[in-house]
């Protein structure tokens, strides 16, 4: 799927009028390119569509989808919260100069080191993990004497229809503790009541990514809001802040699916505000944690086309010049992308080949079976729907450099250069 602002002149592929041809030859290729446009309709649309006049909302930015300075400063001002994982990804905020008040912490197994350095900088909210991490976590605002803002992360047990592998909410999942464990939970009330430098405000639940149903947002609603309700009465708590996680999935074919996220957020609204009156539970704040819905369709990358092999058992390979480094998700979890030939765009596409890459691997594929025009070298590929979990998942394997990234707006910016061999000989 092209990206919103993408257009069709000469037969070659642009967004708004610059041509991509044009950037994959200034820029280097492989090169993420971002519709800056696009990426800013999609903050705009879960700003409009996930408010109520019952409760507060806030809508955190999951950056292990893809996090770069430039977008930090797109989130600022726009007003969105961004959610981390690690120390390395705080650097990144403060190199953004992005306010810690409005950071969420996350992660099953957040180390010392990690957790001190969160406390310092005063982060806005910490979504605990387990037992052990309250402790550790009290123990740690005691000592910096600072009353810490947290939630406790719950696995409400609902099984998503997407990967194995980003599934987060079966009964044997790592994250969180099961809502149905009462000993546990019993526990953690516990040790939250002692725990005078933590605020616990409430529970967080995370149940899978790329999900493109409206059910197991709704039932995760239920179990949530039916749990916190329980929680209140049973140990006399006053919890009113609850965070849905993220996981709204996006059309990766060119045949959409049907699934839409501005009716899913306005649904999502409307039931939180309907089962929250019928449980009589007050809520202040209700969070999501969207990260691929808001840049996965808005990126694609570009690749220079190689040699097209024809095997001895009559197989098509085109080689492009990037691959599994800098994106691994079919290699991992079997994904698929659409590609077409940029400066071919209109072409009959006679030609069915695997798209892959230079590493030596035979699993380095980015598209099976494609459909495309018959190639030319330094032809220039695009592959759709990349701006999620591929600059941030990219690796050096093969000594490949990662990719620089640019914006395309009225103007161009690169946002992240592409590496370098010194870069590469930095840590020896
Ligand atoms: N919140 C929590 C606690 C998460 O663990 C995640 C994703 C999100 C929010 C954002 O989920 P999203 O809206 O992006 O689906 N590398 C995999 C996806 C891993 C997701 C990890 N957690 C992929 O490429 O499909």
């Amino acid at each position: 799927m092209k990206t919103k602002y993408m257009n069709v002149q000469n037969n070659q592929l642009y967004i708004g009028n610059h041509s991509l041809v044009d950037i994959a030859k200034k820029y280097h290729t492989p090169l993420y390119v971002f519709d800056e446009k696009h990426l800013i309709d999609e903050l705009d649309n879960y700003n409009n569509n996930f408010k109520s006049n019952l409760f507060d909302t806030e809508v955190i930015y999951a950056s292990k989808a893809f996090l770069v300075p430039e977008l930090c400063n797109l989130l600022k001002t726009k007003n969105f919260s961004i959610d981390i994982v690690s120390l390395g990804d705080m650097g990144i905020l403060e190199k953004a100069d992005f306010p810690f008040d409005k950071v969420v912490f996350h992660g099953n197994n957040k180390t010392i080191e990690e957790l001190k350095y969160a406390v310092k900088k005063n982060i806005g909210l910490i979504v605990v993990d387990n037992l052990r991490e309250i402790e550790l976590l009290e123990k740690i605002a005691s000592k910096q004497n600072k009353k810490i803002n947290t939630l406790f992360r719950f696995n409400p047990g609902i099984d998503a229809h997407t990967h194995n592998y980003i599934k987060t909410a079966l009964y044997e999942s790592k994250f969180g503790e099961s809502i149905y464990d009462e000993e546990c939970t019993q526990k953690i009330v516990n040790a939250f009541n002692n725990s005078p430098h933590l605020n616990w405000l409430g529970c967080h639940s995370h149940i899978g990514s790329q999900i493109r149903e409206h059910e197991p947002f709704i039932a995760n609603i239920d179990k949530m809001l039916e749990f916190t309700k329980s929680l209140n009465d049973k140990y006399n708590l006053k919890l009113s802040v609850i965070d849905l996680g993220g996981g709204m999935g996006i059309d990766y074919e060119s045949t959409p699916s049907g699934f839409n996220i501005n009716d899913l957020l306005n649904k999502m609204i409307i039931h939180l505000e309907n089962k929250s009156k019928e449980l009589n539970l007050k809520l202040s704040k209700v969070l999501i944690e969207p990260g691929r819905s808001i840049v996965g369709t808005a990126g694609v990358t570009l690749y220079t086309c190689g040699y097209l092999k024809k095997t001895y058992g009559g197989k098509h390979y085109l080689f492009i010049d990037g691959g599994m480094t800098d994106n691994i998700r079919p290699a991992l979890y079997q994904a698929e992308y659409d590609v077409d030939i940029v400066n071919k765009i209109n072409n009959e596409k006679v030609l069915i080949t695997d798209v892959v890459g230079k590493c030596c691997e035979s699993g380095d594929i980015i598209a099976k079976d494609a459909k495309l025009p018959i190639p030319n070298e330094n032809d220039i590929m695009v592959v759709y729907n990349t701006g999620a979990y591929t600059y941030s998942m990219s690796s050096n394997y093969n000594g490949l450099f990662k990719p620089s990234v640019v914006f395309v707006n009225d103007e161009i910016k690169i946002v992240s250069r592409r590496e370098t061999k010194k870069d590469l000989n930095k840590l020896f």
